[in-house]
C-alpha cells in the first residue's frame, strides 16, 4: 500500500482496500475467480498455477484485509482460510511440534478445549490462564506460543497485549491475538507487537451472517511461510464466491462496525439501570474493568454486549419476546443476535448468561425492543 493509503482516514480506505488499479472498461472490483487450475504451459511459474495455493479473489481480499491489519507496514502479508477455525487451527499446529509447550486462554472461544485436546494429542504442552489481569504472564515460562483472545468471547475481558508480547518474546515465544471481536478497525495487534493477528472473517469483518471466512495476517517470513504451507497441505481455503463477498463487505466495515459499536454502547447503559441484569459487560462502559487497558489499546470496543439473567428459563423468556433480534448464535452481523450461552455447555459462564451482538438497527428501536423483551419475560 502507498504511504498516501496509509494516511487516509480508516473509512476512505475501508472502501479501496486492496482493489487493483483502474483499468479502463474493467470493474472496480473483479468478479470471483472461479477457477481449479490456471493455463499453464511450460514450467509451473507465476501467481496462478493451481486453485488450493493461490487465486486472483483471494490475493485481493488478502490485500485488503493487510491494509486494515498493518497500514503503512511492509513486509506483512495475509492469508485467507475457510473459517476462523481454519486460520486459527494452521497458526497452532504449522507452529507447534511434539514437546513444545503453548498458552491458551481459560476464557477464549469454546472450540480452544477441542483444540486443546487435539494438541495434546500430538505431544504438546497446553497451559491455561485467564485473559482479564494479564493472568497469561504466569505461566509462560518456556512457552513456544502464546495464544492471546482479547476481548476474549463471550466474557469481554481485556488484557494488556504489548506488555504480554513483551514478556512472550523475551522469553522467545511468538505471539498470536485473536482480532475476531475487535475486527482491524478496533485494534492493530501487529502495532502491538504481536506475531500474528487471526480472526474469523465470519463476524463483523464481513458482518452479514452469509459468509465462513478466516485470515491471518502476520510478518513475512519463516513462520508465515509455515502457515502457507499447512494451508496447501490442508486445504482448508475460502472459495473463490466467499473471498468476493467477503472483500465487497470490507468496504462498508468502517460504517457498519462505528454504526454497531455505537449502539452497543447505548444498550449497555439502557442494560447497566435494569435490576434484573447482573455481570453488565462491554469494554466501552467508562466502569467496565476492561475499560481503561482498552481504551489505551483499542481504537473501538466491539458489537457484543454480555450480561446475565437471573435464571436460565428467564433468559429463554427474554429471547422469545424479542422482535427484531434473533436468537441465534455467532455474532457481529448487521441484523442483532442473542443467545443463551450455556445451551452449548462450552462457556464457563452462569445459566442466564447473554451473549448480544448488536447490529444496525435504530439504536431507539433495540433499546425499546430489548426493553419490552425484559418487562414482558418477568416473573
Ligand atoms: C473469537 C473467535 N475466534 C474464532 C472463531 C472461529 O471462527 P469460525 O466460526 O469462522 O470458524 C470464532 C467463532 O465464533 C470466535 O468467536
Amino acid at each position: 500500500m502507498s504511504g498516501r493509503a496509509a494516511d487516509q482516514g480508516e473509512g476512505t480506505r475501508a472502501v479501496r482496500a486492496g482493489l487493483p488499479e483502474a483499468v479502463k472498461n474493467e470493474p472496480t472490483l473483479p468478479g470471483p475467480a472461479f477457477a481449479a487450475h490456471f493455463h499453464l504451459p511450460g514450467e509451473v511459474d507465476g501467481p496462478y498455477t493451481y486453485g488450493r495455493d493461490t487465486n486472483p479473489s483471494w490475493s485481493l481480499l488478502e490485500r485488503a484485509i493487510g491494509e486494515l491489519e498493518a497500514p503503512g507496514q511492509d513486509g506483512v502479508e495475509t492469508l485467507v482460510f475457510a473459517s476462523g477455525m481454519a486460520a486459527v487451527s494452521a497458526v497452532l499446529f504449522s507452529q507447534l511440534r511434539a514437546g513444545d509447550t503453548v498458552v491458551l486462554p481459560s476464557d477464549g472461544y469454546q472450540v480452544l478445549p477441542l483444540i486443546r485436546a487435539q494438541l495434546e494429542a500430538y505431544g504438546i504442552e497446553v497451559r491455561t490462564a485467564p485473559t482479564g489481569g494479564d493472568a497469561q504472564l504466569d505461566v509462560l515460562d518456556g512457552g513456544r506460543l502464546l495464544w492471546i483472545e482479547s476481548p476474549s468471547n463471550p466474557g469481554l475481558d481485556v488484557c494488556d497485549i504489548r506488555r504480554l508480547v513483551e514478556a512472550a518474546h523475551a522469553r522467545g515465544a511468538l505471539v498470536a491475538v485473536d482480532n475476531t471481536l475487535a475486527t482491524p478497525l478496533g485494534q492493530r495487534p501487529l502495532e502491538l507487537g504481536a506475531d500474528f493477528s487471526v480472526a474469523s472473517g465470519t463476524k463483523q469483518l464481513t458482518g452479514h451472517g452469509d459468509v465462513l471466512l478466516g485470515y491471518v495476517t502476520g510478518r513475512e517470513g519463516e513462520a508465515m511461510d509455515a502457515v502457507r504451507r499447512w494451508r496447501k497441505i490442508v486445504g482448508a481455503i475460502a472459495g473463490p464466491m466467499e473471498a468476493w463477498l467477503a472483500h465487497r463487505s470490507i468496504a462498508t466495515l468502517q460504517m457498519r462496525v462505528d454504526r454497531q459499536n455505537a449502539t452497543a454502547l447505548v444498550l449497555a447503559e439502557a442494560l447497566r439501570k435494569r435490576p434484573e441484569v447482573t455481570g453488565l459487560r462491554y469494554p466501552g462502559l467508562p466502569d467496565d474493568p476492561s475499560h481503561k487497558i482498552a481504551s489505551q489499546q483499542m481504537r473501538r470496543y466491539g458489537c457484543v454486549v454480555s450480561f446475565t439473567l437471573p435464571t436460565h428459563t428467564r433468559a429463554d423468556r427474554f429471547l422469545d419476546a424479542l422482535r427484531i433480534v434473533d436468537d441465534a448464535t455467532s455474532f457481529g452481523g448487521v441484523r442483532s443476535t442473542a443467545e443463551r450461552r450455556r445451551r452449548w455447555g462450552g462457556d464457563d459462564v452462569p445459566e442466564g448468561f447473554i451473549r448480544f451482538s448488536v447490529g444496525a438497527e435504530d439504536p431507539e428501536d433495540l433499546v425499546a425492543d430489548v426493553l419490552r423483551a425484559l418487562e414482558e419475560s418477568a416473573d
